[in-house]
């Protein structure tokens, strides 16, 4: 394919929207809920309304609090519903970021900013689960904070003895998330509390998954553990809105119990040739249309509105979880208390990647974890309509897996099955760097691990690996 320019003409509009339409043909199937990540769609009504608030304010910008006071009052507002939701008491206060990860990434530069000042921490760390998402390994590697991981116990929970030791005098945060990613677990917020507060360390709980989900389900009657702002030692929260708050993408919060601690998030320069700056988060321009849609699509659902989705997610998930234990070869990993779940094989004559790749031919999109090896689900009120049809595809994928062996050693199983598990893990790493940066030449197009014209990625790696084993004698 030629790379693509600039057309010298402009084109029909029609056209152009039919081009984007078309583009999308191979996309994932998220409309029938075939796909467990991503996205979280309710119907075309839904989008269509998220859609049209999204659009009166697409061209507003919320760079500057001043300009749009429609923006910053939608944003006040929001904060303000969520705080309550999640119980942030009279003090609370927070800033509404352009996803999960931004919010992730302002907890850490502000408890590091925080540390800095207040105590002369110059060599920050943090102490964060290992299962904690890769957004907090990010956030150190951007921010140059050295994290300081707690290990998954047999349960694969948190494994909290060893927080208190963890911490020292350069501890500038621990995390805790509701629930955690990879498993869907949520962490014993209460017990980290107890311990930061003692230690005098910042708690953040990231939520970005629970934070619009878990209150509702509460309200429902499920039995959850402590979590949020009512843990006396928790200081701050990052719940996303572009998950289970059903919003338009580009929504998320980090919310603070005071603003003392908001200040160190904050960026002022006063000596700057084009004005006095100031800004709340990582963004410069800020998009309004997001704004807009969160704040539509709260007034829209409402506390009713959100309570009958969590009811219907949790319907969907503990189908799921049951039908999964009823198929002989597959497990539960951890304890998933929210609206999510990953499971894994039972037995060794089980490879859960053959079975995603099965899973795959069936027509539905997969996520993997890994170490325990899984499928991952990210599970919303929609997919009730489709836990029938996926256990009964699931189990037909686990039948065809048993019955050869050798599906565990082609196709994804491979790739993935080697990606998790050879030991040269900077090896991994560059090999991924490299065909992941080369997606994003000029025109670059889809991510081959497989590249058919050479030998496969597990290929190479083993290669790689077995001259490694060799050279060391
Ligand atoms: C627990 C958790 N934190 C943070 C994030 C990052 O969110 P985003 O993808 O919106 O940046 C995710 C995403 O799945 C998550 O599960």
């Amino acid at each position: 394919m030629n790379t693509p320019t600039l057309p010298e003409q402009g084109r029909p509009e029609t056209e152009v929207l039919d081009d984007l339409k078309d583009f999308a043909r191979d996309d994932p199937d998220y409309r029938n809920q075939r796909l467990w990540s991503l996205v979280y769609h309710l119907d075309e009504g839904h989008d269509d309304f998220a859609a049209s608030a999204y659009r009166q304010y697409a061209s507003a910008n919320g760079l500057n609090p001043a300009a749009f006071q429609s923006l910053k009052r939608m944003e006040s507002e929001i904060v303000a519903m969520v705080c309550g939701l999640l119980n942030a008491g009279p003090d609370g206060c927070g800033v509404l970021t352009a996803g999960g990860t931004e919010s992730c990434l302002m907890a850490v530069k502000t408890y590091r900013d925080m540390a800095r000042k207040t105590r002369g921490v110059h060599r920050p760390n943090m102490v964060i689960p290992a299962t904690a998402h890769v957004a907090w390994f990010k956030a150190a590697e951007y921010f140059g904070v050295t994290p300081r991981l707690l290990p998954m116990n047999a349960e694969l929970a948190t494994d909290i003895t060893r927080l208190n030791r963890r911490i020292d005098r350069n501890t500038v945060m621990v995390l805790g998330s509701a629930p955690e990613y990879p498993h869907g677990t949520i962490d014993p917020i209460a017990a980290m509390g107890e311990i930061a507060a003692r230690r005098r360390v910042p708690l953040h709980i990231d939520a970005c998954v629970g934070g619009m989900i878990l209150p509702f389900m509460a309200m429902n009657g499920v039995d959850l553990p402590a979590w949020d702002f009512r843990v006396p030692g928790v200081t701050s929260m990052s719940a996303d809105l572009h998950k289970y708050g059903y919003t338009s993408k580009g929504a998320s919060l980090i919310l603070y119990r005071n603003l003392d601690l908001l200040k160190h998030q904050m960026f002022v320069y006063q000596d700057w040739p084009g004005g006095v700056f100031a800004s709340p988060a990582l963004l410069g321009t800020r998009p309004g249309g997001a704004y807009a849609s969160a704040w539509a699509v709260m007034q829209k659902l409402g506390v009713n509105g959100y309570r009958d989705l969590a009811a219907r997610t949790t319907e969907a998930v503990e189908a799921l979880k049951t039908g999964i234990a009823a198929i002989e070869g597959l497990r539960i990993l951890g304890n998933p208390q929210g609206p999510l779940l990953s499971f894994g094989a039972a037995d060794r004559a089980i490879s859960i990647f053959a079975v995603a790749d099965q899973l795959e031919a069936r027509g539905w999109s997969v996520n993997r974890v890994q170490n325990p090896d899984g499928i991952h689900a990210m599970v919303t009120a929609r997919h009730r309509d489709v836990t029938h049809q996926y256990l009964s595809d699931l189990a037909e994928s686990v039948a065809t897996v048993r019955a050869d062996p050798e599906l565990a050693r082609s196709g994804g199983a491979a790739t993935y099955g080697m990606m998790a598990h050879v030991p040269l893990r900077g090896m991994v790493r560059a090999k991924v760097l490299d065909v992941f940066s080369e997606m994003y030449r000029a025109g670059g197009g889809k991510l081959h691990l497989d590249d058919q014209t050479r030998p496969s990625l597990p290929e190479r790696l083993m290669a790689r690996y077995v001259d490694w084993k060799a050279r060391r004698g």
